[in-house]
């Protein structure tokens, strides 16, 4: 029997978890890119040029060493879910990663997104999620308490990969104002399209839309653009763009969103980037993809000091560095 009086194990009083910056994305849900205005943008690029900075000179930091993320993804990634893992490595973090195996979780017995969430919040600070619903990470963050970080919700949004294409964009070209921005491919499933396209249209620049006619961006996107006095051209051919852009933004064919894959059979081998298309661009013209690709960029093409989409991919591990150091107040 126990006689003695317990001492207790942890000195609680000496440590709180307070944030450290008064940054606006504390405890902050990160859902769409209409949430981001150009100073907050500011803020997460001069962040990231930190973590960026910080990554190269010492590998990693403890700025996260009180946090857990929990990496919650319903649909396949590579990308998104490592780099967020990576991120929180970096810094220090820990991470519960339902990642490749969804299907080992109890989603698999019937469990819903929300109990899952309700269930996953117990264990960690913050959570990312992928899903394959529109407005998923929104219905999450109507019950979650911790934030949530929209990671692609079906052919809705893809916030974080629009600010790291933004980003990369910025880092490469050293402005957006001005540039002649071509997106070409699946305009009407492709996430990453829209998020950037809104994100691109608080600048001044304009925009081109290269697909085949049935993945035409959605029209009331399309009709913001024009409210909002961006100049915007449709086409269906690479030719007529390749020229004058600044900016070639390709996405892949995003089959899984086709519901009758007769029609995706039609339209699968689109177009493809090749060196010779890339001997009619300018010489400072950037190639970007969210990746991955299935045929659209000749893999010849990425020895063109051009092809931007690997650093790209780079870009992101900065970005959701500084992302969820600002969402736990550490940013
Ligand atoms: N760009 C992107 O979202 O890639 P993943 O699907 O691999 O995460």
């Amino acid at each position: 029997m126990i006689t003695q009086k317990l001492e207790p194990l942890f000195k609680l009083e000496n440590y709180q978890r307070q944030p450290r910056f008064q940054n606006g994305f504390y405890q902050q849900d990160i859902l769409s890119v209409n949430q981001f205005g150009k100073e907050n943008l500011d803020y997460i690029f001069e962040r990231a040029d930190e973590m960026k900075a910080m990554a190269h000179q010492w590998g990693t930091c403890d700025l996260l060493k009180d946090y857990t993320l929990a990496c919650v993804f319903y649909e396949p990634s590579t990308r998104t879910s490592s780099s967020f893992i990576s991120a929180m490595a970096r810094l220090g973090g820990k991470v519960i990663p339902i990642t490749e195996g969804i299907q080992y979780s109890s989603v698999s017995k019937g469990e819903s997104l929300i109990d899952s969430i309700l269930t996953l919040e117990q264990y960690c600070d913050v959570i990312v999620l992928r899903h394959s619903e529109i407005g998923s990470s929104a219905t999450a963050a109507k019950y979650a308490k911790v934030p949530i970080i929209n990671a692609g919700d079906g052919a809705g949004e893809h916030p974080t990969q629009a600010l790291l294409d933004l980003y990369t964009i910025q880092s490469e070209l050293g402005h957006i104002d001005g540039l002649k921005v071509a997106m070409v491919g699946d305009l009407r499933y492709g996430r990453t399209v829209h998020s950037l396209t809104r994100l691109l249209s608080q600048y001044d620049v304009s925009l081109r839309f290269v697909s085949p006619e049935t993945l035409r961006l959605p029209m009331d996107l399309m009709n913001d653009l024009i409210d909002k006095g961006i100049k915007v051209r449709e086409t269906n051919k690479v030719s007529d763009v390749i020229e004058n852009a600044d900016v070639l933004y390709v996405t892949r064919i995003q089959k899984e969103r086709f519901t009758d894959l007769a029609q995706y059979e039609e339209v699968k081998n689109y177009f493809e980037i090749t060196p010779e298309v890339m001997a009619q661009a300018k010489e400072k013209m950037i190639v970007m993809h969210p990746l991955p690709r299935v045929g659209e960029i000749h893999y010849k093409v990425d020895r063109d000091p051009r092809a931007a989409y690997f650093r790209q991919v780079q870009n992101g591990l900065y970005i959701r560095m500084a992302l969820l150091a600002a969402v736990l107040g550490q940013a």
